[in-house]
Formats: C-alpha cells, sequence, structure tokens
C-alpha cells in the first residue's frame, strides 16, 4: 500500500512585542497610509532579544506537538526553514533536537531558500515519508527578519516581522500531501539577497537589499504558471481549492492570486495585515492561525505556495 504523509499537527509562536505602522512613522519618513496601501501590512511582531529562530522554533514545536498528540520521541527527522539561523553551525534543528533531547535522527536547517524555506522543507520531508524512510517529520520555519533588515530603509524594514510555524508531517496510507513543486531562477539572485557570507571578508554587516518593483512582477508571474503546473499535475481544477495558503510578502500579490483561483478572499490564509512578511515562517504561521480558530476543516484542500530569494518558489496541494 501506498504511503503519503500527512499533516498531523501545527504550532506557532509570535514574539510579544507589535510594531504598529504608526510607530514606524516615528522612525521613519514613512505613514500607516503609505504601507497600507502597498502592502496590506498593519502591524508586525519584533523580537527581544530572547526571542531566536531557536527559541521561537522550539515554542512552535512543543505547540505542534501537542496539537499531533505525539510525544518528541515520536520525531525522525527535523528540518528548520531559516535565514536568520542561531549559528552558521550547528544547525538551529540541531540545538533544537539536544532541547527536545532526541538525539540521533537527521536534524538541518535550509538556510538559502530565503521565504520559499517552509516549501522546500515540507517536500523534503514529504519525499522521505512517501519512500518510507522515515514516519514522522517536524518541519518548522522560524525567522527573526528584525535582525537582517536595515532600520534607516523604509523600502523594505516596514514589510517585515518575526515569528516561527511548525508542522508535524506523518505517515499515513491516503493522502495527505498530493504533490509539492519546487523551482528556482538563479538569474534573478540579485532582485533580493542579503549580500553576506565567509567567502570572502567583509568591512561591515550588510543588509537586506531588494529591487521591490521588479520582484513584485516576477512573483506574479511565477506564482500563476506554479498554479497552473500544481492543479494540472493533480487533475484538479481551481474550484475545488478550498483554502489558499499563500506566503505572506504583499496584499496586492496575494489578492492577485486569489483572483486567479477565483477565490473569495475569505478563504485565503491571511496573516499579513497582523504579522508582516515572516520570511520562512509566513506559510505555517497562516496555516496554523486558520487550522486554531476552526476556519481549515480536516478533510478540505490546501494550495500552499511561497517565494523568495534565489529566486526560488514551491507550492504543496495538501488534503488537511
Ligand atoms: N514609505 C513611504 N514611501 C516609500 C516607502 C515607505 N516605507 N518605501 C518606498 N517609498 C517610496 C519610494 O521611495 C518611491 O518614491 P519615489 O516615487 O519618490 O521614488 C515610492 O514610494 C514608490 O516606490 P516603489 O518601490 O515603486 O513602490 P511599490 O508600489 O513598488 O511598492 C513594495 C513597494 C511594497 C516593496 C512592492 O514593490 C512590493 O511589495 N514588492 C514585492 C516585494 C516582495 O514580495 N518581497 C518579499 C518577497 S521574498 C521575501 O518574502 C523575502
Amino acid at each position: 500500500m501506498a504511503t503519503y504523509s500527512q499533516i498531523l499537527g501545527t504550532g506557532s509562536y509570535l514574539p510579544v512585542k507589535i510594531v504598529t505602522n504608526y510607530d514606524l512613522e516615528k522612525m521613519l519618513d514613512t505613514s500607516h497610509d503609505w504601507i497600507v496601501e502597498r502592502t496590506g501590512i498593519r502591524q508586525r511582531h519584533i523580537a527581544a532579544e530572547h526571542e531566536t529562530a531557536l527559541m521561537m522554533a522550539e515554542c512552535a514545536t512543543h505547540q505542534a506537538l501537542t496539537a499531533a498528540d505525539i510525544t518528541p520521541s515520536h520525531i525522525d527527522m527535523i528540518i528548520v526553514a531559516t535565514t536568520t539561523p542561531e549559528k552558521l553551525y550547528p544547525s538551529t534543528a540541531c540545538l533544537l533536537q539536544q532541547r527536545l533531547g532526541v538525539a540521533g535522527c537527521p536534524a538541518f536547517d535550509l538556510n538559502s531558500t530565503a521565504c520559499a524555506g517552509f516549501i522546500y522543507a515540507f517536500s523534503i520531508a514529504d519525499q522521505y515519508i512517501r519512500s518510507g524512510t522515515v514516519k514522522t517529520v517536524l518541519v518548522i520555519g522560524s525567522e527573526v527578519m528584525s535582525r537582517v533588515v536595515d532600520w534607516q530603509d523604509r523600502a523594505t524594514c516596514v514589510l517585515f516581522g518575526d515569528g516561527a510555524g511548525a508542522v508535524i508531517l506523518g505517515a499515513q496510507n491516503k493522502p495527505g500531501v498530493l504533490s509539492t513543486h519546487l523551482h528556482a531562477d538563479g538569474t534573478y539572485g540579485d532582485v533580493l539577497a542579503v549580500p553576506i557570507g565567509v567567502g570572502k571578508p567583509v568591512a561591515q554587516y550588510t543588509y537586506m537589499t531588494m529591487k521591490g518593483n521588479q520582484l513584485f512582477k516576477i512573483a506574479v508571474n511565477i506564482l500563476g504558471q506554479l498554479f497552473d503546473e500544481t492543479l494540472t499535475v493533480n487533475g484538479i481544477h481551481k474550484s475545488e481549492v478550498d483554502w489558499l495558503v499563500p506566503h505572506q510578502a504583499n496584499m496586492r500579490i496575494i489578492h492577485g492570486m486569489a483572483k486567479k483561483l477565483a477565490m473569495p478572499l475569505d478563504r485565503v490564509a491571511i496573516t499579513l495585515d497582523e504579522q508582516g512578511n515572516t520570511s520562512a515562517a509566513s506559510i505555517p504561521l497562516a496555516l496554523d492561525k486558520a487550522v486554531r480558530d476552526g476556519r481549515i476543516q480536516r478533510g478540505q484542500l490546501l494550495l500552499l505556495e511561497g517565494f523568495g530569494g534565489g529566486l526560488t518558489w514551491g507550492s504543496a496541494l495538501v488534503r488537511y
């Protein structure tokens, strides 16, 4: 009998401190109205010193374990998608594994897939479960974006927030995850970057750079193609999708994608207005919120999509 992966439980963590657009007006040449009109963002959670990618991942994990009704000893693999890891190494996943007391299982971070990191991690977990190699995978997106944005740069810092979301995927004999689709195009590498690394000495810390306008146009184009690919591979009509769970980058992009699926906005899991863009954490955060408040129900069909630096992008079609 074929093996599929199923979402067993979800969890999340958001930093306590909330920074509104009105707070930003006091620090930057910007306005609440500009930010809402161009992005849809009203506020974001910003991490305090102790709220690191690891700490937030651990909190989200405990919620997800409780929701899945399993203990850490059931976990066969840990994948943490983060562009803002605790350290270059040991990975955030290894540090988390140590805290969970489950030494031995594979644990690794996906760093460079940026905002598409959760979808990449989710896809890897699904492949390992389908192949029969493992039974239960902890997949996390955890980000402290506030530490890589330049707080003097109004074009980027207003967009991002911090947080973590976790999903437990487990083996079952019916889907579950129907398919995942991953893509990358390195020729667009300069559109969104944090151009710092260990290959060359750096004179000073370099913050995120983004060609927002160009990225907007590319995102609309690649996400449209991605939806077509995902639905065609599964022989599914767009009207059968119950929920769109998108990466939360810009409300205008999200509205465009909902329109492409002919989907009313109350069928789109949106957290952007309250949380900003939390990069790799945005999809599991949006999923967890809609699951916890009862909007997403068992048996419904979910389309998850993400895009980010690289460029990288991907989707997952999931029977929840
Ligand atoms: N407040 C006020 N004015 C601003 C601000 C601000 N925070 N930021 C930029 N402006 C100004 C610009 O300087 C520019 O002024 P000018 O006309 O005098 O030169 C004007 O607003 C318009 O700037 P644009 O960049 O053309 O504005 P646009 O409508 O494209 O909106 C935005 C910018 C919101 C960044 C949009 O392009 C966008 O969302 N792009 C997609 C970004 C994205 O998806 N990022 C994340 C993807 S990957 C990831 O999640 C890591």
